[in-house]
């Protein structure tokens, strides 16, 4: 087999996403720079390679099945199988009007996070699955936040966003128990508050220590933790 690993970034144009990939480049890895705008990507792609990392671009948008086919078509084209598959794409959602306030909450607004955070790794996952499982020590990262903790219920008030997450978080563990006779091991994490455009760029985290547990996660040993929520510290409560 083909030692150089191949793992996909999903929203690796900007942000966090982009620092993963950056990362995971850095120590080896050919990046497969999951992103839904052409120029946006191309962009990224270039920056890396201007880095000296082996990357090459991915349209994905994870709210469509025929982006996500694609995707894969466009994966084992140019790598033939997948090793690492970091689903870090998210959006927060509208907030104006009361939208994530829960007692005006706008429903739309919930499919539509929904629909990226949670359905959208639900998509890109079972489809990458097949190229997943052609690598020795497949590796799968969800990336949730500490906002969809039901036990630090932390951060604003987001009735979209932060029970999004904590589906995300609820389906990494059925993934994980679904998959534990398996070599593929998924795990969620949290990047901390990080300054990226989600945040409007106010927090005190940088999108390289937001990536760094992802980078972790996705680079486990054969005997690393399965079905887990982690960030820098360890363990995040569930
Ligand atoms: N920043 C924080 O403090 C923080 C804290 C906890 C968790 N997180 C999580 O970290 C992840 C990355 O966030 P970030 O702060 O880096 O945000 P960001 O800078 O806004 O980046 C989000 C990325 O997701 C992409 N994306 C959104 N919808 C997509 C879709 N339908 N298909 C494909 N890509 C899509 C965006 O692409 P476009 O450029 O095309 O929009 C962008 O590349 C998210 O899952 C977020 O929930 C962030």
């Amino acid at each position: 087999m083909n030692d150089t690993k191949t793992a996909l970034v999903t929203g690796a144009n900007k942000g966090i996403g982009f620092a993963i990939a950056q990362g995971l480049g850095a120590i080896g890895l050919t990046v497969a720079v999951g992103a839904r705008d052409d120029v946006r990507r191309e962009e990224a792609v270039e920056k890396l390679r201007a880095a000296g990392i082996a990357a090459f671009g991915v349209a994905l948008d994870v709210t469509s099945g025929e982006s996500v086919a694609a995707a894969v078509a466009t994966v084992e084209q140019a790598a033939g199988r997948l090793d690492v598959l970091v689903n870090n794409a998210g959006i927060s959602g509208r907030t104006d009007g009361g939208a994530q306030d829960p007692t005006t909450l706008d429903l739309d607004v919930v499919r539509t996070v929904v629909d990226t955070n949670v359905f959208g790794v639900v998509r890109v996952t079972n489809a990458m699955l097949p190229l997943l499982c052609r690598a020795d020590s497949p590796r799968i990262v969800n990336v949730s936040s500490n906002m969809g903790s039901l036990t630090l219920q932390t951060g604003p008030i987001m009735a979209a966003y932060a029970p999004s997450k904590s589906m995300l978080n609820s389906i990494t563990a059925q993934y994980a128990r679904r998959l534990s006779d398996t070599n593929v091991i998924v795990n969620a994490c949290c990047p901390g508050y990080v300054a990226t455009d989600f945040t409007g760029f106010n927090a005190p985290r940088t999108p390289q220590q937001g990536a760094a547990i992802a980078i972790r996660l996705a680079t486990l040993p054969d005997d690393g933790p399965r079905g887990g929520f982690f960030d820098d510290e360890g363990v995040v409560p569930w």
